[in-house]
């Protein structure tokens, strides 16, 4: 008889990937094997509060009952149909979705670049066949220190070299502006220009805030130049920053919304291009597509989240403890927090570099219960399940103060 298999220990399981996973992250030594709500667990059993949400992804907490219970009704009838036919999941996902954004129509894709990948896709098919720009020509506009993916084409404007040295030869046809620059971005837009392809806030960059009045300019200006604005919220939609919609703090209704991650619940991908008719109205049968874009279980995910945006809850909740956040971050000023950048239940927290490295800052965070991530060396992001109890936020915020300490 053979011994049952032992478990192997977190650490057993950091070595065991080193040779077979291929190393294009770099993640904390922590081995989730479990989670609930804003709590994950690891193999030994130890709990960390999770500040990071799956960048976003998990805006609803790790397997929120409603989620899981519309992906289990799902899974127990009809997965994937392929959009060869239809499926009874796919006109209601739409509609709500269309309807929670305040746009007429709905591409369904899976990831967040599949996303952006098709926004500008069906950007340039509407330059040439609504504004008449001459084949091949369409530019984007985009901004320097932009995240909005991985594939070729998106890694080609990219400002950060680590994402795509190596990786040439690029994609034509973007132009890239600094970000917050208005005066920047009109004098690149020109007759050619398909569209201007921003994130209302730049999370990666350090959840970079646009000075007040920058979103409705860009507004104000793609429509006087005649292009679409494309607003990226993959990271910044959803009910993190407050809002439904990042746009919103301005008022804004761009062309194009590109959303991702938190759309699928943290079960499944699911992400869409929302638009206008005008826009999305450009494809054709043939012309784009996904085998699995649109899936039944997707759809019926999907849907539930949109109905857990639409009870206005989670949006409400992040605005309210967004301001326990910046007030208990505004005390750890001088105190190893150089500055910081908060919307809703989203900061970007500047560490100062003589106390150590975000990298260090998030790995001593780990040891005190609490999971974050370091981005661009001295800058540690929080974005913690949108179902955070004030308490476990003010609880974190401890933990912090003390992982600056040392
Ligand atoms: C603003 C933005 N756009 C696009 C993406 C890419 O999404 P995915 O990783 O699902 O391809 C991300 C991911 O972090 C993002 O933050």
């Amino acid at each position: 008889m053979t011994a049952p298999a032992r478990t192997r220990t977190s650490a057993e399981l950091i070595e065991a990937e080193e040779p077979v996973l291929a190393h294009n992250y770099h993640p904390l030594p922590v081995v989730v094997s479990g989670a609930e709500g804003t709590w994950v667990e690891d193999v030994e059993g130890r709990r960390y509060l999770d500040m990071l949400a799956g960048y976003s992804a998990l805006n609803f907490g790790h397997r929120h009952p409603a989620l899981i219970e519309a992906a289990h009704r799902q899974l127990d009838r009809l997965t994937l149909t392929s959009r060869a036919f239809h499926n009874d999941k796919l006109a209601g996902f739409a509609e709500r979705l269309a309807a929670l954004t305040g746009q007429d129509m709905v591409l369904p894709m899976n990831t967040g670049a599949e996303a952006v990948e098709s926004g500008i896709k069906v950007a340039r098919k509407w330059a040439y066949e609504v504004k008449g720009v001459p084949a091949d020509r369409a530019t984007i506009v985009v901004a320097a220190d932009n995240f909005h993916g991985r594939t070729t084409t998106i890694v080609s404007f990219s400002t950060d070299e680590t994402a795509r040295s190596g990786f040439g030869p690029f994609t034509p046809g973007f132009k890239v502006v600094p970000y917050n620059d208005l005066a920047a971005l009109e004098a690149a837009v020109d007759e050619t220009t398909a569209a201007v392809l921003i994130e209302p806030i730049q999370g990666e960059a350090g959840v970079i805030i646009p000075d007040e009045g920058y979103l409705t300019g860009v507004r104000e200006l793609t429509r006087r130049a005649g292009c679409l604005f494309v607003a990226d919220e993959i990271q910044s939609g959803l009910g993190r920053t407050g809002r439904t919609l990042a746009v919103e703090h301005e008022g804004v209704v761009p062309d194009v919304l590109l959303l991702g991650k938190a759309l699928g619940g943290g079960i499944v991908p699911v992400s869409a291009v929302v638009g206008s008719r005008d826009v999305l109205g450009v494809l054709r049968p043939g012309e784009h597509g996904s085998t699995f874009g649109g899936n039944p279980l997707a759809a019926a995910v999907g849907t539930a989240v949109v109905e857990l945006l639409e009870t206005g809850e989670f949006q409400r909740r992040a605005e309210e403890l967004g301001t326990v956040l910046r007030e208990g971050l505004s005390e750890l000023v001088g105190k190893g927090v150089v500055g910081f950048r908060a919307r809703g239940l989203w900061a970007g927290v500047d560490v100062d570099p003589a106390i150590g490295t975000g990298r260090e800052i998030s790995e001593r965070l780990m040891r005190e219960g609490v999971l974050a991530k370091d981005t661009h060396g001295s800058t540690i992001r929080l974005a913690p399940p949108l179902t955070i109890t004030e308490e476990e936020l003010r609880s974190a915020l401890g933990s912090l103060e003390k992982a600056l300490a040392g």
